[in-house]
């Protein structure tokens, strides 16, 4: 079976006069099934490079990059363009609404794009709005939803199109800590129930806890994989992956 998302010694350096910096040093992951995972390590630690590579938003330096069956490292800016509308759902920490759009209209914002108005599409946004409990929000503008809603919104606009893969890049770092259990809760739920692939990254142990695989990055590296206890939905204590974290990274640096 051909993985969902396939990196081979991914190397990206940024030009910065004399020396340039080495934000990833050679990433190797695979991930083979649907499901909830997390690209976890500290600020600096490459994780936003790694993602915008995934997405085909930047080209790596080298290395292979598969992503729904796709090569995506060698594309052409108009095969970029035509990956990320059709095979690829992408989530911002700033949630990146149109501020004079309703709920409903942003989520339809691909759609728009793309010049395609069916009546199927439509239904899909408002089957999804009203999954992720906004069917009495569809009409607001971003102005007047809360943060968490907001986000919400934003999950609906990426899964629109029913993207195989679906990409989240600190998805909760504007949130209060309610508000980002509702995101994380959805995330792995939506991932299940619509057989998505979504990888997230970000720096919370608590946010990983919802995954059920951690990739944990350091100094531009997978330093290593930790899988969740089959159990139940899936997923880590918080406090434990916290700590086999720390013995992972304590073990390689
Ligand atoms: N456009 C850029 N130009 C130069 N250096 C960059 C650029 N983007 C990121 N970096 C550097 O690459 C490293 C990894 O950054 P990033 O991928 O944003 O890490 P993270 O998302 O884990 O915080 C950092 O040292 C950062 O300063
Ligand atoms: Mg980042």
């Amino acid at each position: 079976m051909t993985p969902h998302i396939r990196c081979v010694d991914v190397k990206k350096d940024y030009p910065a006069g004399d020396t340039p910096v080495h934000a990833l040093r050679g990433v190797n992951l695979e991930i083979a099934d649907s499901g909830f995972y997390a690209v976890m390590g500290r600020s600096g630690s490459g994780k936003s490079t790694l993602l915008h590579i995934l997405a085909a938003m930047d080209p790596p330096s080298s290395g292979e990059v598969t992503v729904s069956g796709q090569r995506v490292d060698q594309l052409t800016e108009r095969q970029a363009t035509q990956f990320r509308r059709t095979s690829i759902g992408i989530i911002f920490q700033a949630f990146n609404l149109i501020p004079t759009m309703t709920a409903l209209e942003n989520t339809l914002l691909p759609g728009l794009l793309a010049g395609d108005s069916t009546g199927m599409l439509r239904t899909r946004a408002l089957e999804l709005l009203d999954r992720l409990g906004l069917a009495d929000r569809m009409t607001h503008r971003p102005q007047a939803l809360s943060g968490g809603e907001q986000q919400r919104v934003a999950i609906a606009r990426a899964l629109l199109y029913k993207p195989p893969v679906v990409f989240a890049d600190e998805p909760t770092g504007n949130l209060d800590s309610a508000s980002s259990a509702l995101v994380w809760e959805v995330l792995r739920d939506l991932a299940h129930e619509q057989e998505v692939t979504v990888l997230m990254v970000t720096h919370e142990p608590e946010a990983a806890s919802y995954c059920k695989r951690v990739f944990v990055m350091a100094d531009g590296l997978v330093k290593g994989v930790l899988e969740a206890e089959e159990s139940g939905e899936g997923g880590f204590d918080a406090g434990t992956l916290a700590t086999r974290t720390q013995h992972l990274l304590g073990q390689t640096e």
